[in-house]
This record gives structure tokens, sequence and C-alpha cells, in this order.
């Protein structure tokens, strides 16, 4: 391959992605005709991909000034970065920054004081908020892209903390059933693939965690002709992944019959030291929720008698009983860290409801109120309609008759 510069090389690959991304595409027409976002300042704190770079182009296409840092110091991509900075998109980050810099970058993102923030995982909202002395002039509010920085908005919420508005992106239908499903499970195996290049099909293959990634990566694998272990805490979805086909358990027993075992739950500690302790040799162990405490890897640290790196994305632990197992990409997420995150496809229609989600707080600035909003019907459905038509497809329209049928109580059988 000819040799390229950095920048040249993020330019490429997001020339590439463009064409999987007519949504977002089409709002960036829109706007630069419209420029909805004139004047107005965007600061967001997102895992930095190909994806990202278009929904920056987006908003500065509308007319905001925007700067963005990386939700995740392991998942930014170097070129990307290079490719915005050298079109005036205002970049920090680079691939495996110091939790130091990962909080500069988000202090310096800041610097702007926006009105709106566009996070994944809540960190730069929480920094605003406990870092910062002063409120900005003029902030409205927040809008948030993943399950974890939502759980942490809502606890605020309820504690009567939350001193603005936010947006659930992560709720709305277009994102969850696509990203998170989808998404998630297609770049997570990819991500297993890339780190280990082991053959899925045959394995028992864990997931732990039924909820919307759950689904998506016990899909997956099952699609690649893994047999599938569900451990989930809830009751309802453990029987919803035994309807699925798969076989729902418990930690203690899925620990003993692994070969790999994926996380996605957004909680800690699920997968603990005495689940690893009974673990088969040769275990391979990911993560694909938010933060890398899914699995107890200070207890391996603690009690691994030997540690050595595999390769880039794996780390081999000997453990006192005598078996070896591996961790893959820190424990941090595995798809876009061993892999290249979701599909341009998928991002597509999350980032068009974040461009279109913040869009929504400017207009709606005189009503908002101290709360979690939903994002509107409106902007979910518009999404979906654009995304089905770039697709030569269609859906049925009700007609008049059958509205009113659908909302009447008179009509009977
Ligand atoms: N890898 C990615 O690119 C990506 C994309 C979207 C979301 N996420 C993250 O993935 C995580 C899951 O997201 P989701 O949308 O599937 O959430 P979800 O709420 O739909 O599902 C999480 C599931 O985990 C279950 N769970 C909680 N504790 C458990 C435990 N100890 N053992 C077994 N199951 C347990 C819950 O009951 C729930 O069903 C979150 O951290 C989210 O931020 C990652």
């Amino acid at each position: 391959m000819e040799k390229l510069s950095l920048a040249e090389r993020g330019k490429r690959r997001l020339d590439f992605d463009r064409k999987e991304m007519p949504v977002l595409s089409r709002i960036k027409e829109d706007w630069s005709r419209s420029r909805p976002l004139a004047g107005k300042k965007i600061s967001c704190c997102l895992h930095i991909t190909t994806e990202t770079a278009l929904l920056m182009e987006t908003l500065a296409a509308g007319g905001a000034e925007v700067r963005l840092c990386p939700s995740n110091p392991l998942s930014t991509q170097d070129d990307v970065v290079a490719y915005l900075n050298e079109v005036g998109i205002v970049t920090y980050g680079k691939r495996g920054d110091s939790e130091t810099d990962f909080y500069r970058n988000i202090a310096r993102c800041l610097e702007i004081e926006p009105q709106v923030i566009i996070d994944d995982g809540c960190d730069m909202t929480i920094y605003y908020l406990n870092e910062l002395e002063e409120e900005f002039p003029g902030f409205l509010g927040v809008c948030e892209e993943t399950t974890t920085g939502i759980i942490r908005l809502r606890a605020m919420e309820k504690d009567g903390a939350l001193p603005f508005a936010a947006v659930d992106v992560n709720g709305s239908q277009i994102k969850h059933l696509f990203d998170n499903h989808y998404g998630t499970g297609q770049s997570t195996i990819t991500g297993l693939m890339t780190a280990t290049n082991r053959m899925i099909a045959g394995t028992d293959f864990v997931v732990v965690g039924y909820g919307y990634c759950g689904e998506g990566i016990a899909r997956d694998a099952a699609g690649l002709n893994a047999r599938v272990h569900v451990v989930e805490t809830d009751p309802i979805k453990s029987l919803r992944a035994c309807m699925d086909g798969f076989n729902a358990t418990d930690m203690a027993e899925a620990a003993r019959i692994g070969d790999i075992f994926v996380t996605a739950t957004g909680n800690k500690h699920v997968i603990d030291g005495e689940h690893i302790a009974s673990m088969k040799d040769g275990a391979v162990l990911a993560n694909s929720g938010h933060f890398n405490v899914e699995i107890n890897l200070d207890w391996l640290e603690e009690n691994a008698t030997a540690s050595e790196d595999v390769n880039e994305h794996v780390v081999k632990y000997q453990l006192p009983e005598g078996q070896e197992v591996y961790i893959l990409a820190e424990g941090r997420l595995v798809n876009l860290c061993a892999g290249q995150g979701h599909p341009a496809s998928v991002m597509d229609m999350s980032f068009a409801g974040q461009a279109l989600s913040s869009k929504w707080l400017f207009d709606n600035q005189d009503k908002l109120e101290d709360r979690v909003y939903q994002v509107p019907a409106e902007i979910d459905n518009e999404i979906a309609r654009i995304k089905l038509a770039s697709k030569g497809m269609k859906h049925q329209k009700l007609t008049q008759a059958q509205i009113e049928y659908l909302n009447s109580w008179q009509e009977g059988t």
C-alpha cells in the first residue's frame, strides 16, 4: 500500500465509511444549508472512530463550534484524530493515553464553555459537575450515548442531583435495538477473533448479561456454531435466553464449562475471583460492557503466580491451581479496543440520534427541566425512514380508517 500521512489515512477510511452512513450524511448536507447550530458550542467525549468524525463534521456543518476527546483511551484511532485536526475540528487524545491525559483532554474540551455536552459513559458530565467551580453560561444539558452513562444520570436524577436536562440517546429505539444489539454483537465477535484468531465454532461460549448487547453477542456466537451459555440475573431474561435456544445458567456453573467468556452487564465483578479460579486451562475472558470492572482483574493481579503478554491484546495469567487464563484488551471494551468498534452502518443511526437530539436541546431550551428525557419518537421514526429508504425498502403506511380503528373503543369485533 502507498505511504500515507496519518491524516490522509483517516480521511480515506472515513470516506470508505461515509457510504455506509446515509442518514448522518443527509443530515450533514441539510444542515450545511440551514445552519441550525450557528453560534452554538458543543463538547464531545466519544470513542474516536471514523463514525465519530462524521458526527463532528455534521455538527460543524450545522454551524457549531465543536471539540472532541476520547471516552476510552484504548479505542482512539490516531488517524481520525489527525484528520479531524487537519480539517479544523479540534480533537484531543491519542491511543493509550494515561488517566491524567484522559482528564486533561476532557478539561481542554470544556474550555470553550459549551451549551451542550455529548457524552459516552458520563465522564465529561461528571467532570463538569464535580471539578469545575462555575456553571457555563447558558448550559442546557447532555446527550448520553450509553447504558452505563444513563445509569449514572438516572441515579443523579433520583437523588435530585441532576442540575440540567439530559437526553437518553441510548434509550431511543434506533440506538439500543440496532447499535447495542447488532453492532455490539458483530463487533465483539470481530474483536475476539482479531485478538485471538480462535475458532468460535464448537466452543462453549459464555455470555454474561442478556440485555441488548448480550443478546446480540449470544446470537452472533451461535451463528458461528458455538454452544452458547447465558448467565443473567433477571429470571425473565434468563427464560428468554432459554427460549432463544441457549443454556441459561449461573456463573458458578458457567465458569467450569466455558472456553470463551464475554461480559456485557454494566455491573461490577460479574466474573469474580472464585469463578476465575474454577475455569478450565486456556479460558479466554473478554468484556464488552462499558467499564473494565466486569471481570475482577484486581483478584487476578493479586492471585496470579505469573503473567505475560501474548500479543498486543492478550495477556496470559498463570493461576495458583496451575491453569492459564487469557484476558483480552485489559478487560476493556473488546470490540473497540481489539477490533474497530461498531460497523459504520449502525453508528450512522446512533450518531444521527446524537446530532438530532443535540439540536432538540437547543430548539427546546425554554422548556427544559432538570431531568432525563427520552428521545422524541419523531426523531427515531425519521432516522428509520431515511435508513430504510437508503436500503431501497419501505414501510406500510396506515390508512385513515385503520388509524381510526386502532384509536377507537366503540368499533368492536
Ligand atoms: N461494547 C460496546 O460497544 C457497547 C455498546 C453499547 C453498550 N455497551 C455497554 O454494555 C453494557 C450492557 O449494555 P446493555 O444495553 O446490554 O444493557 P442492559 O441493561 O440491556 O443489559 C445488561 C444486563 O446485564 C444483567 N446483569 C446485571 N448484573 C449481572 C450479573 N452480575 N450477572 C449477570 N447478568 C447481570 C442485567 O440484568 C441486564 O439484563 C453497558 O455497560 C453498556 O454501557 C457497550
